[in-house]
């Protein structure tokens, strides 16, 4: 494990709490340390996900568009040493391989989402439909079938087509909900007879603020205070406009479902008998997600943001709330727009009361919800600066969902860790302890009575992790992005997470203690051999060196010394353990 000696997560203040302060807080009476051995209900379905742009590669190949995320990796000082996604894993030329991963993991189902400009490179569909980018997709569908998976397919994971984005300012443009049905339309027409299981939106919330007020992400636009909101609004009309269209229009014959994917992280108040944090955390969440959920299960967005965006509004000395309104007939329109909810969880923060500074220059998102977010310094952190691991979180959140928006059938679209390690390491046991934790709250939530239907552990393979470039790898199975072939191996979690898919849960702790000890064991050898694998390349690179004396200084650190390093070390522990066996001999 990394230690870790800077947040940048705004706001962020180092708590020294007690954590058993928050044990008794009401419907939550679960003791944190205590894990609970039993099964998930018949038929829970186990799957892993990814998406198009993260994964696929081939950018420009086939008759593809380019996306906001090819022009934003594309421009310097975007992305951590100005990675692109041009090729990533390539998916797109490795269906049949990543099925048999799949396969060979045991899942039900498999979440993966289209690429917009793929199918239809303008994002205007009476532009031109790409028929090879179809075909992709159904060869992909097809190979899932054939091998009993359950695709679950996303429609939008971040990737707008460019046009769009060009000629009406993307998601800022009412436009977009139009263009949008569009697309989902002839998704639904050409994959609707074998897909049963769409997912309209990833993550609206990352889109929104991400997107259009920090600029972190594509399409980079640091509109604060207004362009989340208005990003937000469109996404939502669009969101229910496709889920209209599918119910009238593709339900009777195609049976399937439409939900929508949002992110949340559990917000807890540092002090619980503080009314004011009490008040703090539940902002936190409902401005997180209760932002998209309330109107799609209410109709409208949640009072808390009405109140505190309209007053600060006001003090601004605007005319009208920053917060744009959905009149009655949308509110109507949008409520109920929802068959399962995907909730994509990862995190939790302490929260606490502060009022922030409500002039006119610090209007912005985060400023609206007057809070502080901290975290407990013993949170286990071994990746993402903003990812601790807060396994009890994820059940406070679950039940959060059923109390507040009537129980509704969830799926867990998106929950797991990465590592931000300088050497190859296949043998993760934090990995391994995230998921055993995650998994059990979930199972917990389950007893609680959350409608719990199936869990997504995110991801499958490592891959092109945003604004964080390579740095960062969520993958169950690690992928060499220097290889050629972008060749993939199993990390021990895979042999972790097979366990509780066969199991379909925690048998006992005898059991559940060797599936962990078995997984590490395994691993060892997929370690060794990739580190010859990369001994190999190394030596490549060594070659280029020598003909290319351009090769930047950091180059030669990240590509020859590191790996180098890391391959002699890996070896060394692997002699030194063979001594160490032939003694005890
Ligand atoms: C949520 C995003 O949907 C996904 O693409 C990303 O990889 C994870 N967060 C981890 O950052």
């Amino acid at each position: 494990m990394l230690p870790r000696c800077s947040f940048t997560v705004c706001h962020v203040l180092v708590l020294v709490l007690c954590l058993s302060s928050a044990e008794d807080f009401d419907w939550t009476k679960n003791e944190h340390s205590t894990f609970y051995y039993g099964t998930f209900p018949a038929g829970f379905s186990w799957g892993a996900g990814s998406s198009a742009y993260q994964t696929e590669g081939a950018w420009d190949k086939d008759g593809k568009g380019l996306s906001i995320w090819d022009v934003f990796s594309h421009k310097k000082g975007k992305i951590q040493r100005n990675e692109t996604a041009d090729s990533s894993c390539e998916g797109y030329y490795k269906v049949k391989d990543d099925v048999s991963l799949i396969k060979e993991l045991k899942l039900n189902h498999y979440r993966f989402s289209i690429s917009w400009p793929r199918l239809i490179p303008t994002g205007i569909k009476t532009d031109h439909i790409n028929e090879k980018g179809m075909q992709y997709y159904d060869e992909l569908i097809n190979h899932l079938l054939e091998n009993k998976i359950t695709p679950v397919v996303t429609l939008y994971h971040w990737d707008l087509p460019q046009v769009l984005q060009e000629k009406y300012g993307g998601w800022q443009n009412i436009s977009m909900v139009n263009h949008f049905n569009e697309f989902a339309n002839l998704c639904f027409e050409r994959f609707g007879n074998r897909v049963k299981y769409w997912i309209t939106f990833n993550n609206p919330w990352s889109v929104a603020v991400e997107g259009y007020e920090t600029g972190e992400h594509a399409p980079g636009l640091r509109l604060r205070g207004t362009g989340a909101y208005r990003a937000a609004h469109h996404i939502i009309k669009a969101h229910a406009k496709v889920w209209h269209s599918y119910d009238t229009q593709w339900r009777r014959k195609q049976k399937g479902l439409v939900g929508i994917s949002l992110s949340g992280d559990w917000g807890e108040p540092v002090d619980i008998s503080n009314q004011k944090d009490i008040e703090a955390a539940e902002r936190y969440v409902q401005f997180y997600l209760g932002w998209f959920a309330t109107p799609i299960f209410h109709g409208d967005y949640p009072q808390v943001m009405k109140d505190f965006i309209g007053r600060k509004s006001v003090q601004q000395g605007l005319g009208m709330s920053r917060l744009p309104s959905f009149s009655p007939q949308e509110k109507s329109y949008i409520k109920g727009t929802c068959d399962f909810l995907g909730i994509g969880h990862f995190t939790t923060r302490y929260i606490t009361q502060k009022n922030n500074p409500s002039g006119r220059s610090s209007s912005s998102y985060f400023n609206d919800r007057d809070l502080a977010e901290l975290v407990d310094p013993r949170w286990p952190d071994p990746g993402s600066e903003w990812l601790y691991s807060v396994p009890w979180g994820f059940r406070r959140l679950l039940n959060f969902v059923k109390t507040q928006y009537g129980n509704p059938m969830v799926y867990v679209t998106e929950n797991g860790v990465s590592e931000k390690m300088l050497c190859t390491e296949l043998c993760d046991e934090w990995r391994i302890q995230y998921y055993k934790g995650y998994i059990n709250e979930m199972l917990k939530a389950i007893k609680d009575g959350v409608n719990v239907k199936g869990y997504t552990a995110w991801s499958l393979l490592d891959k092109f992790e945003w604004d964080e470039g390579y740095s960062e790898r969520f993958g169950l199975y690690y992928v060499d992005f220097r290889s050629r072939d972008k060749a993939r191996y199993p990390k021990a979690s895979v042999q972790f997470y097979k366990r509780i898919i066969s199991a379909n849960g925690f048998p006992n702790q005898r059991e559940v203690e060797i599936w962990r000890r078995r997984a590490v064991e395994m691993c060892s050898s997929s370690n060794q051999l990739l580190a010859a694998e990369e001994q190999r390349s190394t030596a490549a690179n060594i070659l280029r060196l020598i003909h290319d004396p351009l090769t930047s200084h950091m180059e030669m650190v990240t590509e020859i010394v590191v790996p180098t390093v890391c391959t002699l070390s890996i070896l060394l522990s692997a002699v030194f353990l063979m001594f160490l066996l032939r003694r005890r001999n």
